[in-house]
């Protein structure tokens, strides 16, 4: 695995600005949201290790050199377009170079930040392929989804995981849950535009709080991912309005909070209540966000580990290794979890995963008699 390393005095110089100062003169960069990664005490929200270097920074403030991968959808299998991105110089991510990545699930790369047209929306006719980043199959991957498993998708909208789903396996039921309603209609038209209709019955739709799904149906699933709300490092350092803007930067602190409570507990009352309390013992469940924020990443997996003595990390470096020639990781000193960090040549990224399972029996601790 490639590893980066460096130290917190280069990573503030790299993230050196004043606030309320453009670190770039392009007018898309919303200056207060960079300056808020380089100011305390927001900045303390970063993972040193992965901001320290300048390559993420410059790739995520520069979209002309991010890159977009093409998942195929095999509902509606685009032949010609294959033929074409192998002429194109396109290369196959991970195919059967996992023990448990389907053949069916083909998504293509290129080293060049090259990018296919968008596919129009059309009411009954099924897209050929979905653009997206090619680090966000990484979670998907890790649920090891197979056929006739019961998952739910926690935070699905826009849909884009849940249509990675359906191309590895076909599930008995899928559960696609989104709290915001105009998301929620994306997600509907997301998976209208890519799955056919017998499919399209094993999937459920629901507009809950996501931390109130094991209520509402605790030790259901097989898998559950939480692709949790976060500080999402490309979207969030490009606004035009800055109220917008103010308004997210202070949001940030939340979202350590919120997704604690997706994963597992309302921190007040500290029980079993959302995805941990829908999983069923034995079952995996798959943590991800966009960010490189270690209070959104490790911090929140290692609350998870130290309050649930039922919750197992699991060993993810297999995918790491797999698949380095494409992607750039972080260390995170987790074992059970991965940080994608852009770099040249490979813009994918920033994608955290961990991966964790619910064991039928709690944790024994070893207890010394003094
Ligand atoms: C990172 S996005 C999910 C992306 C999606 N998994 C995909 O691959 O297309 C996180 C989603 O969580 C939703 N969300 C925010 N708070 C939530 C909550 N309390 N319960 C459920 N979903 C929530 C957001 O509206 C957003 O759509």
């Amino acid at each position: 695995m490639e590893q980066l390393q460096t130290n917190q005095e280069s990573w503030e110089e790299a993230w050196s600005v004043a606030p309320g100062h453009c670190l770039l003169e392009s007018s898309n960069v919303c200056s207060p949201s960079v300056a808020c990664w380089a100011t305390s005490p927001c900045s303390k929200l970063w993972t040193p290790v992965a901001t320290a270097l300048p390559v993420p920074r410059d790739i995520l403030i520069s979209p002309s050199c991010w890159q977009y991968a093409v998942l195929l959808n095999r509902f509606n299998y685009p032949f010609e377009l294959e033929k074409d991105l192998h002429l194109k110089g396109y290369h196959t991510l991970f195919q059967g170079s996992l023990p448990y990545c389907s053949q069916s699930m083909k998504c293509y790369l290129s080293r060049t930040p090259d990018r296919m047209p968008s596919e129009r929306h059309q009411t009954g006719n099924l897209k050929k392929y979905y653009l997206l980043n090619a680090a966000s199959l990484l979670p998907v991957l890790a649920l090891e989804l197979r056929d006739g498993e019961k998952v739910l998708d926690l935070c699905a909208a826009p849909g884009g995981k849940s249509v990675a789903l359906l191309q590895c396996a076909c599930p008995g039921y899928l559960h696609c849950n989104e709290y915001d309603s105009l998301r929620l209609r994306w997600l509907r038209q997301t998976l209208e535009s890519f799955i056919p209709q017998p499919l399209i019955n094993v999937i459920k739709v629901s507009e809950l709080d996501g931390r109130e799904m094991g209520d509402a149906q605790p030790e259901t699933f097989d898998k559950v991912l939480v692709d949790a709300p976060c500080s999402n490092d490309r979207s969030w350092l490009f606004s035009s309005d800055s109220q917008k803007a103010a308004y997210r930067i202070s949001q940030r602190r939340n979202l350590p909070v919120l997704q604690v409570e997706l994963l597992s507990f309302r921190i007040l009352l500290i029980q079993p209540w959302s995805a941990v309390k829908a999983l069923r013992p034995g079952g995996l469940l798959v943590y991800s966000t966009c960010t490189l924020s270690k209070a959104e990443n490790q911090d929140v997996i290692s609350e998870i580990l130290n309050s649930h003595n039922n919750i197992m990390p699991m060993d993810i470096k297999g995918i790491a290794s797999t698949c380095s020639k494409d992607f750039t990781f972080a260390p995170t000193g987790q074992e059970c979890g991965l940080l994608v960090i852009p770099d040249k040549g490979k813009t994918w990224g920033p994608m955290y995963v961990a991966k964790l399972k619910k064991s039928w029996s709690t944790r024994k601790w070893v207890t010394l008699e003094l």
